[in-house]
């Protein structure tokens, strides 16, 4: 699948511009602050619905306006699509794919396909548990809008039964149990889809690490909730056995809210013990993966968006990755432009203070 325009209006730095796009490799380059990155935050908000980086969808809209309003062009291998999101200051949103409004946000999902690259992602491998959880969510949402509506559900549950656990009068057992029941429920479904997703990863994801370093990455799903049968009633015993340690705690100690990912790198903890190196090649393995997983999938590669990803791989990762993506739909920002050994099917654009200038 690839995109074929954009055009922005009001949106961030820009005021009116238009872009037509290659369905193999863009190369956006400029300085610092000129709009790179804005362009990939617009097609990323087409693909999950919010930007990856913005808290709130006001900080889009360009100062002093009203309303941004943002059109893209994309196709898969059967049809083409045209979307419009029109975001407002008062926080109303709405899009249209092909003249038709969406209901909600997720259905985006089923249309466009995208993986974003960028250097905070380095905290997949670094950070707290809830950043890996944020991308193992985020990608199975992409394939499975039901694993979204899970997903949902069992937060709504889960601040339910923390404020009955708070308010320790009102914590009585039947009560939690009944949340507990919610909680198995929809956490039951969404330990099965970590689990499965967990299992692509490593797979995809091992495949390059070995390619790029020779080295053994391993990616294992490590729940919070250990059951040798996943399913709604297990995890609600388990759930329910552990209440007094819960009430006694005054929160929710167990469930999916508190799993993880473990990854090792020839077997010793990649959080602990991974190079910088290293876990640059793990990020970009995972990144490379997430794409295999969701052509697995759909049977089409998703477009990809690499942000200023490029100057911070050495010589040997940034030729393995030209070559990964030289057959699909890519987006490379960088502040300058050799950085990819681009072919005659690359498009260049120039990005100077919201105007963007095809070279
Ligand atoms: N809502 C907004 N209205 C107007 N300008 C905005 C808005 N939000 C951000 N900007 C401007 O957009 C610019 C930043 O754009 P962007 O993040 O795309 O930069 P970049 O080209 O990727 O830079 P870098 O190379 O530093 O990553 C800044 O000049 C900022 O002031
Ligand atoms: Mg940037």
């Amino acid at each position: 699948m690839y995109i074929s325009s954009l055009s922005l209006k009001n949106f961030r730095n820009y005021i009116d511009q238009r872009a037509e796009f290659s369905p193999l490799t863009n190369v956006i380059y400029g300085n610092n602050a000129q709009g790179k990155t804005n362009i990939l935050e617009a097609l990323y908000l087409f693909s999950q619905g919010r930007s990856h980086r913005a808290k709130t969808d006001r900080e889009l809209i360009r100062f002093g306006e009203e309303r941004a309003r943002l059109d893209i062009e994309f196709r898969d291998a059967q049809r083409g699509y045209k979307a419009v999101m029109l975001l407002e200051k008062n926080g109303r949103k709405s899009i249209q794919v092909n003249h038709i409004q969406l209901t909600k946000l997720s259905m985006l999902m089923n249309y466009l396909n995208i993986v974003m690259f960028s250097p905070e992602d380095l905290n997949l491998i670094k950070g707290s548990p809830s950043s890996r959880r944020r991308f193992t969510d985020a990608a199975i949402s992409q394939l499975y809008p039901s694993y979204l509506s899970a997903l949902n559900d069992y937060k709504k549950a889960l601040i339910q039964k923390n404020s009955l656990l708070k308010d320790r009068k009102a914590a009585d057992r039947a009560m939690i149990s009944v949340w507990n029941e919610q909680l198995a429920e929809n956490g039951a479904k969404i330990m099965m889809e970590r689990s499965r997703f967990a299992e692509m990863l490593n797979k995809f994801a091992s495949e390059t690490q070995n390619e790029i370093s020779g080295e053994k990455l391993e990616i294992t799903y490590a729940p919070s909730v250990r059951l040798e049968d996943v399913c709604v009633d297990a995890f609600m015993e388990y759930l329910d056995a552990r209440m007094t340690r819960e009430i006694e705690f005054a929160s929710a100690m167990f469930g999916v809210q508190r799993d993880d990912l473990r990854m090792t790198i020839n077997g010793a903890d990649a959080r602990l013990y991974g190079s910088q190196g290293q876990q640059r090649t793990a990020t970009l393995a995972m990144k490379m993966a997430l794409s295999e997983y969701i052509h697995h999938i759909k049977g089409e590669y998703p477009v990809l968006l690499l942000d200023d990803i490029m100057s911070e791989l050495d010589i040997t990762r940034r030729r393995y990755l030209a070559e990964k993506i030289r057959d699909k739909q890519v987006f490379i920002t960088s502040t300058d432009t050799d950085l990819t050994g681009s072919t005659g099917s690359t498009s260049v654009f120039r990005v100077v203070n919201g105007e963007i200038f095809k070279e």
